[in-house]
């Protein structure tokens, strides 16, 4: 099960937030109203960057909630686009136990509209990709799981013999 968390003040990070909650098939929340986490759920954390770090409200959510063995995916935004909102969400949460498993960032405009035009369709694409590989990920990983009798109806794809694979 899925969770995406976010904090954003003038809505960039949002609009990452949706479009990697769609493709994992569940609603973007914003930490202003979450109380709690799901049991066992991946969680999906993302702000944007306000002086070097995520938001106040997203910090305090990190520092209040178990995140021991829980796994976590990371996203952000920010004016430079470096990903230093994510940076520090992650020595935050690295103490608290948490497995990290990916992280995404992008640019988004700021308030004197440098940067206009950010999240870009491109970047919300790159989004869509990430929670799509993270979603693949947990796929396996709960195939893993599955006991022997449910392993035998999964099967492998057949290879074909000396032919590469293209790279698309
Ligand atoms: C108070 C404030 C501080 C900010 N500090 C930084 C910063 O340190 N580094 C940076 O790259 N962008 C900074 N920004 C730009 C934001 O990170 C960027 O606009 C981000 O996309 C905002 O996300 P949001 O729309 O989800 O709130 C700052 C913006 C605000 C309003």
């Amino acid at each position: 099960m899925f969770e995406v968390i976010y904090y954003s003040w003038s809505g960039n990070t949002k609009k990452v937030a949706e479009v990697i909650a769609a493709e994992l098939g569940v609603t973007a929340e914003n930490v202003k109203k979450k109380r709690g986490l799901a049991k066992d759920s991946f969680v999906f954390l993302g702000s944007g960057c306000y002086a070097s770090r995520p938001g106040k409200k997203l910090r305090r959510f990190i520092a209040e909630n178990d995140f021991k063995g829980r796994q976590v995916a990371l996203f952000g935004t920010s004016g430079d686009g470096k990903g230093n909102e994510v940076r520090a969400m992650e020595q935050l949460l690295k103490p608290k136990g948490a497995i990290i498993k990916s992280s995404f960032y992008c640019q988004g405009k700021t308030f004197f509209l440098f940067y206009r035009g950010h999240p870009s369709q491109k970047e919300l694409a790159n989004a869509s990709k990430f929670a799509k590989q993270m979603k693949e990920a947990q796929t396996t990983k709960e195939e893993k799981a599955v006991g022997t009798k449910g392993r035998k109806n999964i099967r492998k794809p057949k290879q074909s013999k000396g032919k590469k694979k293209k790279k698309s």
